[in-house]
């Protein structure tokens, strides 16, 4: 399943609103209670417990590239992304087709106990992926740009080792099949505004060049 051909699973969807539903039956009403997003009493911790580890984990190390980790992500950042769904700001198809509607009812409490419930995660090494002879090539662009495109360095802004800081968001050890994705929304689309910065860094990158840094960035610990 790659996501880079724009497939996304919708049946998971399904899949979740049918668990909910066999919740909702059982009578369970604590667990029903705190699947409810529309409910402002339940913590930011139970929604992340029992809503968003269906596609994130438990521990934001999602599984399939499709859903990005959120693991050891930067707590200003995740809030960042969440008000941006939320207020329509980040519209990129799977943004919206996902995180829309599960972000609509979350409260400011509820965004700051997310955040910082997936910043207090541990991320899970990954392993490399693609051509292993080219990780070199994706390391010189991640460490020095490249200078006669006008690309600059990843680390200035997001951390020597890809680790983030404040707003500019973590790349160590991200799914590459995301990472990608969002390269190119960022070059050839306006669906993440708070990206602005994003456009002109992405610019003079070839999907090869792309590649090369989200493989090396997957390997990041
Ligand atoms: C049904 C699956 C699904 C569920 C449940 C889900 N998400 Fe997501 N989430 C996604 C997908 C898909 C994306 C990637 C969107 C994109 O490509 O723009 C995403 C993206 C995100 C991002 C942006 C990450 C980044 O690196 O920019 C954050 C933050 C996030 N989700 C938080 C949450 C929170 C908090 C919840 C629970 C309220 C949640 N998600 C529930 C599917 C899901
Ligand atoms: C001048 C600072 C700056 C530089 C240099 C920079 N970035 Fe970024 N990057 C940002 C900011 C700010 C964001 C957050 C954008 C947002 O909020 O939507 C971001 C977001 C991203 C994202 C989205 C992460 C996610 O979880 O969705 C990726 C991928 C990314 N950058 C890759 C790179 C790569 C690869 C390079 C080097 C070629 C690079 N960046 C260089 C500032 C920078």
């Amino acid at each position: 399943m790659h996501s880079s051909n724009g497939t996304i699973p919708m049946k998971l969807v399904s899949l979740i609103a049918v668990a909910a539903a066999a919740a909702l039956v059982a009578g369970c009403a604590g667990v029903e209670r705190s699947r409810n997003l529309g409910d402002p009493k339940v913590s930011g911790v139970t929604i992340a417990q029992q809503v968003c580890s269906n596609c994130h984990g438990l521990s934001g190390n999602s599984v399939s590239p499709n859903f990005p980790n959120l693991a050891a992500q930067t707590q200003p950042y995740l809030a960042a992304q969440l008000a941006s769904f939320k207020s329509h700001g980040r519209r990129d198809p799977p943004g919206y087709q996902y995180m829309w509607g599960l972000s609509r009812h979350l409260t400011d409490d509820q965004i700051a106990g997310l955040s910082a419930y997936y910043a207090q995660q541990t991320a899970v090494v990954q392993p490399a992926e693609g051509d292993a002879s080219r990780l070199s090539l994706g390391k010189a662009i991640f460490e020095g740009g490249i200078e006669d495109k006008a690309v600059p360095a990843c680390n200035t802004c997001h951390g020597d080792k890809g680790q983030g800081m404040a707003t500019f968001p973590r790349l160590a050890g991200q799914h590459a099949d995301y990472t990608l994705k969002q390269l190119m929304v960022f070059q050839r689309t306006d669906q993440r505004p708070d990206g602005a910065v994003m456009k002109i860094v992405s610019h003079g990158l070839s999907v090869q060049d792309m590649t090369d840094v989200a493989n090396y960035v997957q390997t990041l610990p």
